[in-house]
């Protein structure tokens, strides 16, 4: 299968899974959305109101926080890749349970694997933690951090940053970085290879 194919196949199945919990009171599942050559992966954290109606990533207030960030760097969101860690709405947006993520982590692992991206940027602690485990948010954001021969940088949440004025000058400074940290990323494993053990082994909590 070539990427693209790769990534409708991971998407197909998502929107029929039944793995965990989440499929009982899901409208749509959001599996993700961003050309499968993407050099930059973003990560939140689940499907809002929204994304849920929509079966889309990011498509409420914080979705275009997320848009504004990208602007100011010079991108548009068709040139990423945007996913979430769970694909479906924890319901009433509650945070997403550890044995849903784990239910869910393959699917991940499959899009990064695929779309082989120089960066990814996780948005939140949720997507953070699967990464980089027991680190602070507030130690690491903005920071390129190496996991398993990948680059990985934590950021805040836009949901979260688009009210607190602090938080917000955080989020746009550490976009400010992301080209930096694009040109300096190694190019990861080819994805031929079986992905890097770490993050295999990051995703079984
Ligand atoms: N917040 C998230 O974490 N993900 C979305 O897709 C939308 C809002
Ligand atoms: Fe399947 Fe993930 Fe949705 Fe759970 S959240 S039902 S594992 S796609």
């Amino acid at each position: 299968m070539n990427p693209e194919q790769e990534l409708k196949s991971v998407a197909d199945q998502v929107m029929v899974c039944t793995d965990c919990k989440l499929h009982a009171s899901r409208k749509l599942a959001v599996p993700g959305e961003g050309p499968a050559n993407a050099e930059l992966v973003f990560i939140g954290e689940g499907p809002g109101f929204h994304e849920n109606e929509q079966g889309r990533p990011f498509v409420g207030a914080a979705g275009s926080f997320l848009e504004e960030l990208l602007a100011s760097i010079g991108m548009k969101r068709e040139q990423v890749y945007i996913t979430n860690i769970v694909k479906c709405r924890p319901p009433g947006n509650r945070d997403p349970q550890p044995q849903e993520i784990q239910a869910c982590s393959d699917y991940l692992d499959r899009q990064i694997r695929t779309i082989n991206p120089k960066v990814i940027v996780t948005l939140g602690r949720f997507s953070m933690a699967r990464f980089i485990p027991n680190a602070r948010i507030s130690a690491i954001h903005g920071r390129a951090q190496r996991v398993g021969g990948r680059t990985v940088v934590a950021m805040y949440h836009p949901a979260a940053a688009l009210h607190q004025p602090s938080l917000r000058r955080t989020i746009e400074q550490d976009f400010a970085r992301l080209p930096t940290l694009i040109a300096k990323a190694g190019q990861p494993a080819p994805t031929e290879q079986a992905p890097p053990a770490n993050i295999q082994q990051l995703s079984l909590f």
